[in-house]
């Protein structure tokens, strides 16, 4: 045997195991960094790092090693769910050059170790939740090139260690807090090497953007400043970064001259000024150079003018490279320039919400990488270009509130089969094609509310099988719903269909699965049957104005527990109100009123804690209010008028401090109105307990509710005296100006009965200027109070049917605002003041069957009345317009009459200014206005869904111009 050979080979073996062993050693981490990482780990409270086991922690996930050194240098964890604090025990990993632990759920301060890490070059915590300071050791970071602490809760309090960041390339700070007087631009400034700074949504508490004597940073070519809210010039520095490519500056309050802004700055790829002030800067500056302009965002700063002025800015080579042009929310009128066409890669053309008026031009077909196409909210006419079915790319067509006429065919949509939202809602377009026709694309949002579709159903929708959002209200469809249609698909978002005389029945949908939210509205149709039931995700139901009937299904509570708006009002629903209804505690509205619904109201309402509107008004509901609606804290509006319910009213009714209606009206409740009332309702602005048997005497705590405006308190038989505080419903004093929702919950609109000048009239826009004190028919007696002529807001008094007695004082020439007085069927006595003639908006007025004596009084709006009913059935009263003369006295008077006169002569008077009004044009209806008084209100009912915007102005402006007539008048007499 040969000796030597056992240890050669040995040797070999030993060296192969050394070197298997050095290499070993090189692949895996050290002990001490493995053992940071772990009590790292053990740090966190969620989230995942379980796979951080074993002893080579260079091959866990997020961790990488230096292959010659075995050190960790890299260690990446971002967005991953972590949570707890950062460790210190990372300390020990001293050789990290990148470190990114951002979009975790981390917490604490931002820690003082990481100033150790001298190799670091990257460094990204942003989106975490690290609040305090940021520790000036990070100064100590000098070979940091990357640096990102944006949106935490960090303040910037001191910048001197940021500008020992010598070879910092990418800086951002967004979200974080800037103490007062920080010197950051300052410090800034010394970091030659900066390429991107992005200061987004910074808070800086001065809003001011320093000026630099001197510019360092001049190789920068990210600059981000938007929603800064800066509030100065802009610097000259600014201007003067020529190596720009990204500037984002949008949501400060700059001014900015464009184009001469960007002029020197040729190498731009991204500009975003928007929500600044624009300046018309030099027309005379082109933008030829600037080749590499991608992306354009001018909008909402005010821009005026025609666009056709920008033509020569927009020339040269800006036309092959834009691909975003974003000029919304400006003042742009003019036609849209057929250049606009020339921008051969344009994806975003960005219009909307300025005044461009004219045609859409037919050069966009051109545009044949156009993705968006947003016009929507301008002044648009003619039809919609054919050429625009060449846009092969388009996903998105918006152009919805234009005037656009015509008719849109399937030659608009030829090759569109990118197409994925077309509104083309609030135009005057006509969508007609072939019943046939299958679309091109597959729609997401199908939005045609308004457009003519009808009669047919479209049938086309049966191949768009994957839209989430239709609308196809107020089309003009008349037609039954086909089977087809019901098939929802899961992403269902937003149906509506109102509007129209769509006809079926609505099948039972509860076990389709959908994903998402969703809301359907079919009100004002022709639906029919059984009250439809939905998955638990519907958020929103109207079937109101359908012919729904039956009882509504026992589980609806249970089957669609998610609903906040739900209305079935104007239906033939008949049985009781399920006491599951009461396990929907998301409603804010429910409205079943004018259905047939009967029995008790269950009373179980007590969890429903964000409902705002509840009427069950005009149905056959018997028993009493229950007592959980008056724990109802959110409550607005209660309805129950029109109802047989019966009771007293309950003492915790005060508790329902935010209400504003309270209708009760026409019912069988009893008992007296409880004076805590007057107490706990600061915003009831209506109150309506008309036609019910309330008695006693009326609560003077009552003119506490400061906000009334409408108080009914007719055929009731309360006694005892008006209170003398009646004068002091601070509301009513002054006139109520401002018009607007009284509640303003979903589609519900409020909608109050009230009878004025001897009609009923249904009220609900003019609600929030409406003023009435009506106490008639009751059995009041002593002295109208002279206080009452402290409400110098008020349109309506009724005081008739009662057992007043006393004089009419001449005060009540002070209630200038008063379009209706009665005074009938009293025991007033003495004459009538020749003051009341002062009342200019008087059209209504009545002291018949008193004890008046005299002679009527004449002159001004006193001459209207030439009707003898107002005056009759006082046997002392005389002259024009009764018979008797005030030189013979007449002792025979015509029987007792109780009826209220139907107003037929006014009705038909509505009637043709309402025709004539549309016909002949606007002043036709201004001029009926004007002489007949008598019909305004009436007529605004009629009127207000046609005229939703015209009519504020005129309410507004017919008093101020009858007034200015009147007073013309007056200067002339
Ligand atoms: C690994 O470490 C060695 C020695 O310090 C060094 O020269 C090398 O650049 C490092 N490699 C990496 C990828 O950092
Ligand atoms: C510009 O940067 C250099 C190098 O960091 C620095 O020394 C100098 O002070 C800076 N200039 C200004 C005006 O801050
Ligand atoms: C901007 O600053 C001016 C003057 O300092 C001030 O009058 C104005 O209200 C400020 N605007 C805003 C929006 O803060």
């Amino acid at each position: 045997m040969d000796v030597t050979r056992v240890p050669q080979s040995m040797q070999i073996v030993f060296a192969l195991f050394f070197l298997l062993f050095q290499a070993r050693e090189f692949s895996c981490c050290h002990d001490t960094e493995r053992q940071s990482l772990l009590k790292f780990k053990r740090g966190i409270t969620a989230g995942q790092l379980s796979s951080w086991v074993g002893k080579d922690c260079c091959s866990w996930p997020g961790v990488g090693c230096n292959h010659t050194t075995g050190h960790i240098i890299h260690l990446s964890l971002q967005n991953i769910g972590l949570e707890g604090e950062i460790s210190p025990s990372l300390a020990a990993l001293e050789h990290l050059t990148y470190l990114d632990l951002s979009s975790n759920g981390f917490e604490g301060p931002l820690p003082i170790f990481m100033h150790s890490f001298h190799d670091l070059r990257y460094l990204n915590l942003s989106n975490l939740y690290l609040e305090g300071s940021i520790p000036h050791q990070l100064g100590n970071l000098s070979n940091l090139r990357v640096l990102d602490l944006s949106f935490n809760s960090l303040l910037l309090d001191n910048s001197r260690w940021l500008s020992r960041l010598a070879s910092l390339q990418h800086l951002d700070l967004s979200d974080i807090s800037f103490a007062r007087g920080v010197k950051w631009l300052q410090a800034l400034n010394k970091l030659p090497s900066l390429v991107k700074l992005i200061l987004y949504q910074c808070i800086i508490p001065d809003h001011i953007l320093p000026s630099l004597p001197h510019l360092n940073f001049t190789s920068l070519t990210t600059l981000d400043l938007s929603y800064t809210y800066f509030n100065s010039t802009l610097p000259g520095w600014l201007l003067n970064l020529t190596s720009l490519e990204f500037l984002y500056l949008g949501g400060n309050y700059f001014s900015i001259p464009f184009p001469d802004a960007i002029e020197n700055k040729v190498f731009l790829k991204e500009v975003d000024l928007s929500y600044n002030h624009f300046i018309h800067g030099d027309p005379s500056v082109r933008l030829e150079e600037h080749c590499q302009l991608q992306v354009l965002s001018l909008s909402w700063m005010n821009i005026t003018g025609d666009l056709n002025q920008f033509k020569g800015m927009f020339s040269g080579c800006i036309r092959e490279s834009l691909r975003s042009l974003d000029l919304g929310g400006n003042q742009l009128n003019g036609s849209l320039p057929e250049w606009l066409g020339e921008f051969k890669n344009l994806e975003s053309l960005l219009l909307y919400s300025n005044s461009f008026s004219g045609p859409v031009p037919a050069s966009l077909g051109r545009l044949s990488s156009l993705q968006n196409l947003m016009l929507w909210d301008n002044q648009l006419k003619g039809s919609v270009p054919e050429s625009l079915g060449g846009l092969s790319s388009l996903a998105n067509l918006v152009l919805r509130s234009n005037s656009l006429e015509g008719v849109v065919s399937e030659k608009h949509f030829a090759n569109m089969t990118k197409l994925r939202q077309l509104d083309l809602r609030y135009n005057s377009l006509a969508v007609k094609v072939k019943s046939d026709w299958v679309a091109p694309f597959q729609l997401e949002k199908i939005l045609l509310g308004s457009c003519r579709l009808g009669p047919q159903f479209p049938t086309w929708l049966k191949t768009q099988i994957n839209y989430s959002w239709l609308d196809l209200s107020y089309t003009g469809i008349s037609d039954v719903v086909p089977h087809w249609f019901w098939k929802l698909s899961s992403n269902f978002g937003h149906l509506d269909l109102s509007h129209n005389e769509l006809k079926s029945m609505v099948p039972n949908m509860m076990h389709i699965n959908l994903t998402l939210p969703f809301s359907i509205d079919l009100s004002s149709n022709f639906f029919e049957g059984p009250v439809p039931l939905f998955p638990s995700n519907l958020d929103s139901l109207d079937l109101s104005n359908n012919s729904f009937s039956g009882p509504i299904p026992e589980i609806i509570g249970t089957a669609m527990q998610s609903l906040y708006f739900f209305s079935l009002s104007m239906n033939n629903i008949e049985g009781p109100v399920p006491s599951s209804m009461c396990r929907m505690t998301k409603l804010r509205a429910v409205d079943l009123s004018r259905n047939h619904l009967s029995k008790e109201l269950p009373n179980c309402w007590q969890d429903l804690t964000d409902l705002a509107v509840f009427d069950m008004s005009s149905n056959n509901l018997t028993g009493v209010l229950p007592s959980t609606v008056c724990s109802i804290k959110a409550l607005l509006s209660l309805h129950l008028e029109n109802n047989n319910m019966n009771g007293n009213l309950p003492i915790s009714m005060k508790n329902l401090t935010r209400l504003r209606t309270l209708d009760l009206g026409s019912n069988e409740f009893t008992g007296g109105i409880p004076s805590s009332i007057g107490h706990g309702l600061p915003h009831l602005k209506i109150l309506i307990l008309r036609s019910n048997r309330f008695h006693g005497h009326i609560p003077p705590q009552l003119s506490n509710l400061s906000s009334l405006q409408i108080l009914d308190l007719s055929h009731n038989s309360f006694l005892g005296t008006i209170p003398p505080t009646f004068g002091n419903f601070s509301s009513i004093r002054i006139s109520p100006k401002s018009l607007g929702e009284i509640v303003d919950v979903g589609s519900y609109t409020e909608t109050i009965l009230l009878v004025t000048k001897n009609q009923e009239n249904f009220y609900d826009k003019l609600l929030s200027i409406m003023t009435t004190l009506d106490l008639s028919d009751n059995n009041l007696s002593g002295q109208i109070p002279e206080q009452i002529t402290s409400l110098l807001g008020l349109w309506n008094l009724n005081l008739s049917g009662n057992h007043l007695t006393g004089e009419i004082t001449h005060k009540f020439s002070q209630l200038i605002e008063l379009e209706s007085l009665d005074l009938s069927r009293n025991q007033l006595s003495g004459s009538i003041p020749p003051a009341l003639s002062n009342l200019t908006f008087l059209s209504h007025f009545n002291v018949s069957y008193n004890n008046l004596t005299g002679s009527i009084p004449s002159g001004n709006q006193l001459n209207t009345f030439t009707d003898p009913s107002a005056f009759m059935g006082n046997p002392f009263l005389c002259g024009f317009p009764l018979n008797n003369s005030c030189d013979k006295v007449v002792t025979d008077e015509p029987a007792y009459k109780n009826e209220i006169k139907t107003h037929n002569h006014d009705a038909i008077w509505l009637y043709i200014s309402a025709v004539l009004g549309f016909v002949l044009g606007f002043w036709v209806v201004w001029g009926v206005l004007l002489f007949s008084e008598a019909s305004r209100h009436s007529y605004f009912r009629v009127v207000d869904d046609f005229f939703d915007r015209v009519y504020v102005s005129v309410v507004l402006n017919f008093r101020l111009i009858k007034r200015k007539v009147w007073n013309r008048k007056q200067g002339v007499a």
